[in-house]
């Protein structure tokens, strides 16, 4: 199965995208969790894409192009994968169109996260993650069971990313609204579109997705 998860920034789709990675064996791949480890290793790809990320601005279509065409011919993504932040232009969607169909392979499904600009703010300013298994948490809508420690593996230690303050964030929903929001009739024009309500909270967003990919088979 290859689905994409599109909304804008903070909509839930790193945190459905694991769910769903755990239920259904499929593959994340996440451009922005990619584009931070390249930052972080000081890769060529990493060096032109830092400055992009810090001011919120999309990194080039031919940077991620790249990188997904690369990763999506890995063993691991025989079975199928989950898109989480690519594609985010009609660019890229073009792209991802072709590169499907050289491998005789079509996408099953677009999932819309719909949620209100006013609500994201507040999700991606008190967002964290933890440093050893990057499972993600929030300040207020989502922490650990026991405080300070890492449900998932038990670490003590969380990072911020540096893209997660308020001045950015604007930036980022205004791309989000200019170059991203016309991939939505794009899908629909293809009837692969399917919208869920992301202001939900999260264990109903996970039932609304799953719902949606029990449609399918
Ligand atoms: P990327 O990493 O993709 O960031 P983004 O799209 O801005 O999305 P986020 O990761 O911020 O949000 P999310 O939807 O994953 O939300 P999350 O689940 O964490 O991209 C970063 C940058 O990389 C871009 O700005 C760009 O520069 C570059 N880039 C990446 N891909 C690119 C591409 N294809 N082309 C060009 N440039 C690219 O949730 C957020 C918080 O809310 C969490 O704390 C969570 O616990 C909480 N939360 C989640 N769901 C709910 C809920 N239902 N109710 C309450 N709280 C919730
Ligand atoms: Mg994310
Ligand atoms: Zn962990």
């Amino acid at each position: 199965m290859i689905i994409i998860l599109l909304g804008p920034p903070g909509a839930g789709k790193g945190t459905q995208a694991q769910r769903i990675e755990t239920k259904q064996g499929l593959v994340q791949l996440s451009t922005g969790d990619m584009l931070r480890a390249a930052v972080a290793a000081g890769t060529e790809v990493g060096k032109k894409a830092k400055a992009f990320m810090e001011a919120g601005k999309l990194v080039t279509d031919e940077i991620v192009i790249g990188i997904i065409a690369d990763r999506i011919d890995e063993d691991d993504c025989k079975n199928g994968f989950l898109l989480d932040g690519f594609p985010r232009t009609v660019a890229q969607a073009e792209a991802l169109d072709n590169m499907l169909a050289r491998k005789d392979l079509k996408l099953d499904v677009v999932i819309e996260m719909k949620v209100d600009d006013a609500a994201l703010v507040d999700r991606i300013t008190g967002r964290y993650t933890c440093a050893n298994c990057n499972q993600g948490y929030h300040d207020v809508n989502l922490k650990p069971k026991v405080d300070g420690v890492c449900d998932n593996c038990g670490s003590t230690n969380f990072k911020r990313r540096a893209d997660d303050n308020r001045e950015t964030v604007s930036s980022r929903l205004e791309a989000y609204h200019a170059q991203t929001a016309p991939l939505l009739p794009y899908y629909k024009a293809k009837g692969i579109l399917k919208v869920v309500d992301g202001m939900a909270d999260i264990d109903d967003v996970t039932a609304q997705i799953n719902e949606v990919l029990g449609s399918l088979s």
